[in-house]
Order: C-alpha cells, then sequence, then structure tokens
C-alpha cells in the first residue's frame, strides 16, 4: 500500500474548504438517502484516496425512484441493565507495543507523528463525534452513547482503516480513552493491522460466561489506547450478540470507565449480521461509503439494517482530489 497522495496546502488568500466541506458539496446524501435529516449529520469524509481501490462491486446507476425510502425508526436508547456497581477491573494482559512504523507504512496516524491531512481529517471527524456523544449523553441514551459502531455495505469500504484512525485520534484526548473492539469475528484484523497478538477476546466473552470480558483487553504503549480482539469465531455470533449476555458484556467495557469511548469495527452489513446486531446497542453508527464504488442501492440497504440506531452518520472515503479542487468523480448522478 502507498501513503496518500498529500493534499495541497490551501491557498492562504483563497482558503480551499476541508475535505469534509467540499464532500458536502458535492454529495447531497440527504437527497441520496432520503432518510429522516435529523439523523444524518454532514458527511464527513476521511481523507486521502487509495492509490488503486479495487471496487468490490460495480458502481449501479442511480435509481430514479426508491419505491421504500429507508426511514430508520426512532428507538429508545437501550437501558443498561441494573446491576450492583463493581469495581472495574485493570486488565492483566501486558502491555503490547504497536509498531509505528507498520502504521505509518499502512497510512495510520502516528502518535506523536507529524501532523499530516489523515490526522487533520480525522479530527474533524474525531470532534463532530465528540461533541454528537456529549449531547447523546446529556439526552440520556446512556452507556449506549459511549459506542460508536463503525461500518459499511460492502467489503473493503475503509471500515478497519477508519476504526483505527479514529481511535488512533481519539485516543490523543485529554479528557477520553478509548477501546477498540474487533468485532469482525469471521475476519479479524485489528491485532494485525496493529502489529500486536492477542488470545481472547469479546465473543469468547460472550459464548462464555467464565471468561471475563476485562480480562481480554488489551493495553497498548499508545496512551489512552486498548484494543479487545474478535475471539474465536461461532457458527452463532449473532445470536450471541442478540442474546441478554450482551448486553451485560458490553457494559462492563465502560464500567469505572465515563469517559471511555468504545469503537467497534465490523463486518459488512450486506455480508454479514453482526454489525446489525450492534448496531442495536450502540448510540452511532459511522457508515463508511467509498467514493464511486458503494451504490446507492448497497446504501440504502445497509442504512435499513442499522435503522434502530439512534445516530448514523456517513464517512466519505476515498475521495479524490482535481487540482482545481472541484471534481470528486462522480457519485452515481449527484456529481458535477
Ligand atoms: N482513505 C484511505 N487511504 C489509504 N488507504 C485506505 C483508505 N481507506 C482504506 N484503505 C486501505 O484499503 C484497504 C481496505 O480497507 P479496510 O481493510 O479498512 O476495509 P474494510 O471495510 O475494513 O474491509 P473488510 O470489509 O474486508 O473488513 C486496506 O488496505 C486499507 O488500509
Ligand atoms: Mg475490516
Amino acid at each position: 500500500m502507498t501513503m496518500h497522495d498529500p493534499i495541497k496546502s490551501p491557498d492562504k488568500a483563497t482558503p480551499t474548504p476541508s475535505l469534509i466541506e467540499r464532500a458536502s458539496e458535492m454529495y447531497d446524501f440527504r437527497k441520496v438517502m432520503s432518510v429522516d435529516a435529523s439523523k444524518l449529520p454532514a458527511a464527513p469524509a476521511a481523507p486521502a484516496p487509495l492509490a488503486a481501490p479495487e471496487p468490490v462491486q460495480a458502481p449501479e446507476p442511480v435509481a430514479q425512484a426508491v419505491s421504500q425510502p429507508v426511514q430508520p425508526s426512532v428507538t429508545p436508547p437501550i437501558a443498561t441493565p441494573v446491576a450492583a456497581p463493581v469495581r472495574p477491573r485493570a486488565s492483566s494482559l501486558p502491555v503490547a507495543r504497536i509498531d509505528r512504523d507498520r502504521l505509518r507504512e499502512s497510512a495510520f496516524i502516528v502518535p506523536d507523528g507529524p501532523v499530516t491531512s489523515i490526522s487533520e481529517e480525522f479530527r474533524i471527524i474525531k470532534r463532530r463525534l465528540l461533541a454528537s456523544i456529549l449531547a447523546e449523553a446529556n439526552a440520556g441514551l446512556g452507556v449506549a452513547a459511549q459506542r460508536i459502531l463503525i461500518c459499511s455495505a460492502q467489503p473493503n469500504e475503509g471500515k478497519t482503516y477508519s476504526a483505527i484512525n479514529l481511535a488512533l485520534s481519539i485516543a490523543t484526548e485529554k479528557d477520553h480513552d478509548v477501546l477498540l473492539v474487533d468485532a469482525d469475528f469471521a475476519k479479524p484484523s485489528i491485532l494485525s493491522s496493529l502489529g500486536i497478538t492477542g488470545q481472547l477476546g469479546l465473543m469468547d466473552a460472550l459464548a462464555d460466561p467464565a471468561v471475563a470480558v476485562e480480562d481480554c483487553i488489551i493495553p497498548t504503549d499508545i496512551d489512552g489506547l486498548s484494543v479487545l480482539p474478535a475471539g474465536r469465531q461461532t457458527n452463532t455470533d449473532s445470536e450471541y450478540l442478540a442474546s441478554a449476555r450482551t448486553l451485560e458484556v458490553l457494559a462492563r467495557l465502560t464500567e469505572g470507565h465515563p469517559r471511555r469511548i468504545v469503537i467497534f469495527d465490523s463486518p459488512p452489513l450486506l455480508a454479514a449480521s453482526p454489525a446489525a446486531a450492534l448496531a442495536q446497542h450502540v448510540g452511532h453508527a459511522l457508515m463508511v461509503v467509498r467514493a464511486d464504488v458503494t451504490s446507492e442501492r448497497a446504501l440504502r440497504d445497509a442504512l435499513g439494517l442499522i435503522s434502530g440506531c439512534n445516530q448514523i452518520q456517513l464517512l466519505l472515503n476515498g475521495v479524490k482530489f482535481s487540482p482545481s479542487g472541484r471534481s470528486f468523480g462522480s457519485y452515481y448522478g449527484y456529481g458535477e
């Protein structure tokens, strides 16, 4: 993989809007999605395109009319299970060292590294999410407000890339720490992306009451960042995720950590069911949309699967810049 193309410095006299602003200009997601506008804040965008993205599926033409527009239902926040206060337990696992060179090579944010277009864009995405988390917490959403699901319609759209970069960005916050959870049980890649190893994980804790999820959390040498592996895949991952034990296990991830943000990396919504099951437990879903690759129909279908989530935001990934700063390619008719 190659590093991102550098984004040209804004001209001082006529400042170039940020990628996010430009993406918002170019893509009218509310028009595309026909969903409740209050649930779809302006799309943030992940920076810098891939050198050569491999479309998973050829883009489909824009559907002129959609018979059943996605209408996410407003669901009440998930109730936190009532339990006796439990003293948070620190993980007994050794601190894992995260390979900074590997982060740099894979275009991830490097802690204490120079400010880059990537770190800046994720900083903006983070700020918006943290503001939304605060609003939801103040509105009484409970611990679900502290959880963010990173999802996408199809494979290869940049979920893991976005989850890791967002986690690295939040880890730099003075008032928050972040727990990055690999919830892609069939194809876990968080640990390998960070160059660390682990044994037990979320699915082990869900499947076996004898496994304490706190004991599966790997502390890292990046201040404020810890990681929960996916654990052993079962044939009934989604059933475990839908079970009552999930409420209890997820609650333990933030017990004693009122400022912790939990980020779940997940499998593609249209290929596997865990993301839809997890969407029931999170306050926020960040739907990664690969510019020029994700089809409108796939996006609509995927949004329908997470409609129970309180806050859904779209993250536009792989946006291309032109020298004029105008063209992002097209988004199936909604571009130029
Ligand atoms: N904006 C980006 N800039 C550079 N590389 C990126 C970007 N987005 C994704 N990639 C790279 O593209 C590849 C696919 O991304 P990623 O693994 O995050 O996709 P995914 O949605 O998690 O896929 P899967 O559904 O298979 O888990 C990875 O090599 C990742 O590092
Ligand atoms: Mg992934």
